[in-house]
Order: structure tokens, then C-alpha cells, then sequence
């Protein structure tokens, strides 16, 4: 059967539509990575947030989902060392997700070679997050199996680059590679197939569904936002961050601070200054994701709000996407 959703993606992931619910610090709540892969795509478990944000162990969370799905689900791996603890902490989560079952990975920053040898031991997969050519050629050097082209329209940490100008730069390199940033609608994930993407994944409309646990405030930013209020900002992470322009992030400014900025500047002051971001930015942003008031609003969302108007059941994003693709 060909009927365009047949791709490498789809074989690797063992799934039937090409569609990632990518991992979300902090919005990836158990329910909403059941919900895409029960659909046919597939959702992928951000471990801090699973335990940090929405309180579960991480190995009780995993069972939980499956609980509810037992077609696949992925697991994101942030593999950048900002510090031992950290990373000896993520590796652990790995195994975890390998003892129960979890054969997709997606490694994120740093890079992936100690997650890829304990994943292909299992028969997994590993997709590295990149955002240029060089990143991919290092990525795949490190075992990754294939890449996840993060464009500059992504919610999160965006990329330079347009998703064609990417494409065409890793298309050589004979790698899945999945189209991750600005899109929102069918029509996109459609386009993206038929440029040669292998599949897409999409955070920012999969915020604005019935089964994500973010606050009511963030949801209706999503759905009011349009491309042009889309900014990046480095006061949370220091490194830009694709976040809607509210008015407390245009009050608050979007550059580092200058005691951060020189912090970020020598190799040690670098390390600490990241993990002290990684402490405050992730209790900063679980905050403004779950807070109902919506005043101190640091909400992650990627230029493709354009598409995004209402709050959706998650499944039926899925299966929409899945029949335009068909159809097309
Ligand atoms: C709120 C939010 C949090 C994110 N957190 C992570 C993360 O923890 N790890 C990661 O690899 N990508 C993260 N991303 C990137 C997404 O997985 C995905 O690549 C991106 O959202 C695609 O762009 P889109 O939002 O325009 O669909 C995040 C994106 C958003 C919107």
C-alpha cells in the first residue's frame, strides 16, 4: 500500500501516519502522547516533564500511557551536559523507556552516541534533532539513525534556516529526515510530504487540544496569536526561544541580562550559567504553562499559531491530517 503516508518515518516508528506529537517541556502530558499515538502517529514522552511538571515517575508514566495506547510512543532524550548528574539521570530514563517497551528515540542538542548504543542494542531507532547540515553530519557520526529539521518557524528552540533551504541541504545525506516547525494545518503536513519530508512534527498545535494540560490563558493565546507575534527570546534558556509577544515578555524585554550574558561568555561560567538557566527556566515555564491567571506568561509557541483557530480533540487532528494526505 502506498497512500503517501508510507514513508521511512512510518516503517521506522511502526506507525501508520507520519505525524509527531514532538516532545513539549513542559506541555507533553501523559494523555496527550496517548492520544496522538492511539491515533496513528505518534507522541513522544519529554521526561522532565513527565516527572517535573506533571508529577508522575517517569517508569509510571510510561506505563500509564501505555495504559491507555499500545500502539508506539517515543522518548525524548536532551542529551546536552550541563552537568553529570543530569546526564547520568537521562540515561537512566533511557533505560527505563527501553525496559518498557519504547523503541523511538529523539535525542536533542549534544551529542547522541551514548543514547544510540543502548537503543540499537534494543532494535531502536534514534532521531537527532538539527538545525543545519553540520549538526546532521555530527549527529549521524554519532549513530543517529534519522534527523528531525528544526526550521525557524518551530515553537521551541528554532533553527536559521526555511524548511525547503533544509531539506535541500540534508537530502543528500539518505537519512528519514522529519519537517518540525510551522505547521499547523493539513495543508502543510500535505506539503511537507510531497516536498520529501518523511514526516512532520508539530508541537504548538498539539498545545491547543482537549488532552493537553496547559492552562486555558495559553491555549487562547495560541488560538488569538499570529505568526508576526512569534519572538525569540534568550531570557529564559540563553538561547533563543520562539514564545508569543505578550505584554509581560515585551515589558520584560527578550535579551539576557548582562551579568548572564559575560556568565555565558568563558567555557566554566558557561557550564554553571546553564545549569542555573535549566533550574529557573524550568520552573519558569512550568509555571506559565499550567498558571490560569495568565499574567506571567513565558508561552512557547512556533509561527504555527497561523493555522491554529480552535481547540481540538488531539485523535481527530491526527486522523484529519492523515486523510488529506491520503486524498492528496
Ligand atoms: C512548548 C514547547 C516545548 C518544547 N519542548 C521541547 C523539548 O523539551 N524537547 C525538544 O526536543 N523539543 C521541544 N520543542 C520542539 C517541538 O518538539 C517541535 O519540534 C516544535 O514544536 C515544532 O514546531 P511547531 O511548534 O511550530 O509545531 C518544544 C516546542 C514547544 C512549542
Amino acid at each position: 500500500m502506498n497512500d503517501g503516508l508510507d514513508t521511512r518515518l512510518a516503517r521506522d516508528a511502526g506507525i501508520e501516519v507520519p505525524l509527531i506529537c514532538g516532545p513539549m517541556y513542559p506541555c507533553s502530558n501523559p494523555e496527550l502522547v496517548a492520544a496522538v499515538s492511539a491515533a496513528g502517529g505518534i507522541g513522544v514522552v519529554q521526561p522532565l516533564a513527565l516527572s517535573y511538571v506533571h508529577g508522575r515517575d517517569v517508569r509510571e508514566g510510561i506505563r500509564e500511557i501505555r495504559d491507555l495506547t499500545d500502539r508506539p510512543i517515543g522518548m525524548n532524550a536532551l542529551i546536552e551536559a550541563s552537568s553529570r548528574a543530569y546526564r547520568d539521570r537521562m540515561e537512566r530514563w533511557v533505560d527505563i523507556a527501553l525496559e518498557e517497551g519504547i523503541r523511538f528515540f529523539i535525542t536533542s542538542l549534544g551529542k547522541p552516541d551514548r543514547v544510540a548504543e543502548r537503543v540499537h542494542a534494543a532494535g531502536g531507532v534514534v532521531y537527532h534533532d538539527v538545525t543545519e547540515r553540520k549538526w546532521a553530519l555530527k549527529g549521524l557520526d554519532a549513530g543517529a539513525d534519522g534527523l528531525i529539521a528544526v526550521n525557524r518557524r518551530a515553537g521551541g528552540h528554532a533553527g536559521p534556516k526555511r524548511a525547503a533551504e533544509l531539506l535541500d541541504e540534508l537530502r543528500d545525506l539518505d537519512v528519514p529526515v522529519v519537517c518540525a516547525g510551522g505547521i499547523g494545518t493539513e495543508e502543510g503536513f500535505v506539503e511537507a510530504l510531497r516536498m520529501g519530508y518523511d514526516g512532520v512534527q508539530m508541537g504548538t498545535r498539539f498545545i491547543a487540544t482537549t488532552q493537553c494540560r496547559a492552562g486555558q490563558p495559553y491555549k487562547q493565546a495560541i488560538l488569538d496569536a499570529d505568526a508576526d507575534d512569534i519572538v525569540l527570546t534568550r531570557r529564559v534558556t540563553g538561547i533563543p526561544l520562539a514564545v508569543i509577544n505578550t505584554p509581560y515578555v515585551q515589558r520584560t524585554g527578550t535579551e539576557a541580562g548582562p551579568l548572564a550574558r559575560w556568565m555565558l561568555r568563558g567555557r566554566r561560567r558557561k557550564k554553571l550559567m546553564r545549569t542555573l538557566y535549566a533550574l529557573k527556566s524550568g520552573r519558569q515555564l512550568k509555571r506559565a504553562s499550567l498558571d490560569e491567571s495568565g499574567t506571567k506568561d513565558y508561552w512557547q509557541a512556533g509561527r504555527s499559531v497561523d493555522g491554529i483557530h480552535a481547540i481540538e480533540d488531539a485523535a481527530t487532528i491526527v486522523r484529519r491530517f492523515a486523510q488529506a494526505a491520503r486524498n492528496a
